[in-house]
């Protein structure tokens, strides 16, 4: 293939996001992760699928970062996932020590590479990222918007039996429990949910959406969510790989954009060859906006705390 993505981490997100890119036939794919082994195996067990799935991405596994070098994409999932009972924030410590050395050694081999960035807490571990790569804000971009609104789209199209692809759903926010649906601007086939369901519908599918990632947490006990958070960084890969220019809600750096400084928050923004291409600023209702500034200061926390934190 003539584009090559990197994931770092090849656990549940990692090596699922490698199975759909390769099976997408998107690019080659090379897994790094710390575990002696699980790459290669991962890898190994992924290429020998490849005759049935029918495609011909290479795929290698890898321990050390030397193979990630020239990747048009780094996917960072390396990290410790949830438990039940911790929030995404309780992992901010242990998290942003293994995402600053990651990104680190990713940034120095593929200087032109974009990051998207996954692993937990989002938002902070976009700063971590950000600042440990010294890339523009352009080409560092956290997986966030894309798999809660997927969430709420898969919410809606249960709540009304159509067909998940007739739904389109917008969530902005931090990927926390501050983040903000936005019903007015989710829709079926093109009509407003709002004309479609009642208000306390439409909370309930809010509130479950919001606790999205909690919900999966709660059932499978040992881990997190993994096939939509996958699903999620590759559509967004797919969109920078062939420049397609999709608007997808992503953890993008803000300089003034909704009224946000120096903050990574969820917006939609125009994915392409060149990363974020533009932060689209919709307007917002005063209480749609009095929700997003609550986010930002919830985003505006765990920085202030990781910049206490040595990591
Ligand atoms: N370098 C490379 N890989 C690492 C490192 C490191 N320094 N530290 C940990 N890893 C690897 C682990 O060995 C593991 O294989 O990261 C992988 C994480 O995989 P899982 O434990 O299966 O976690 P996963 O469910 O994939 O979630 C990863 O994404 O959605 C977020 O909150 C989630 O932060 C978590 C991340």
């Amino acid at each position: 293939m003539d584009k090559k993505v990197t994931v770092i981490g090849a656990g549940n997100v990692g090596a699922t996001a490698a199975q759909r890119l390769a099976e997408k036939e998107l690019c080659d794919v090379v897994l790094v992760d710390i575990i002696e082994g699980v790459p290669q195996g991962k890898a190994l067990d992924l290429a020998e699928a490849a005759p049935i799935e029918k495609h011909d991405a290479h795929l290698v596994g890898t321990n050390a970062y030397d193979a990630s070098a020239d990747s048009d994409i780094v996917i960072i999932t390396a990290g410790i996932p949830r438990k039940p009972g911790m929030s995404r924030d309780d992992l901010l410590t242990t998290n942003a020590g293994i995402v600053k050395k990651v990104t680190q050694e990713v940034a120095s081999r593929s200087p032109k590479a974009t990051l998207i960035i996954v692993s937990n807490p989002l938002d902070a571990m976009c700063h971590v990222a950000l600042d440990a790569s010294r890339f523009p804000k352009q080409r560092v971009i956290g997986m966030a918007g894309v798999l809660d609104s997927a969430r709420f789209r898969a919410f809606i199209a249960m709540e009304l039996n159509v067909s998940v692809e007739n739904t389109h759903a917008f969530v902005l926010g931090g990927h926390g429990d501050t983040m903000v649906p936005l019903p007015r601007y989710s829709s079926v086939a093109g009509i407003p949910i709002t004309e479609l369901m009642t208000p306390e519908r439409i909370e309930a599918l809010v509130k479950r959406t919001r606790n999205g990632g909690a919900e999966i947490v709660s059932l499978l006990k040992t881990g997190s969510a993994y096939y939509a958070p996958a699903s999620a960084a590759v559509e967004m890969a797919e969109s920078i790989l062939k420049d397609k220019k999709k608007i997808l809600p992503c953890a993008a750096y803000l300089q003034g954009e909704y009224g946000i400084k120096d903050l990574f928050i969820g917006v939609p923004v125009k994915l392409g060859a060149g990363g974020i291409e533009q932060v689209i600023e919709i307007k917002l209702t005063a209480e749609e906006n009095a929700a997003l500034q609550k986010s930002a200061a919830a985003v505006q926390e765990l920085k202030s705390a990781l910049a206490q934190l040595k990591y």
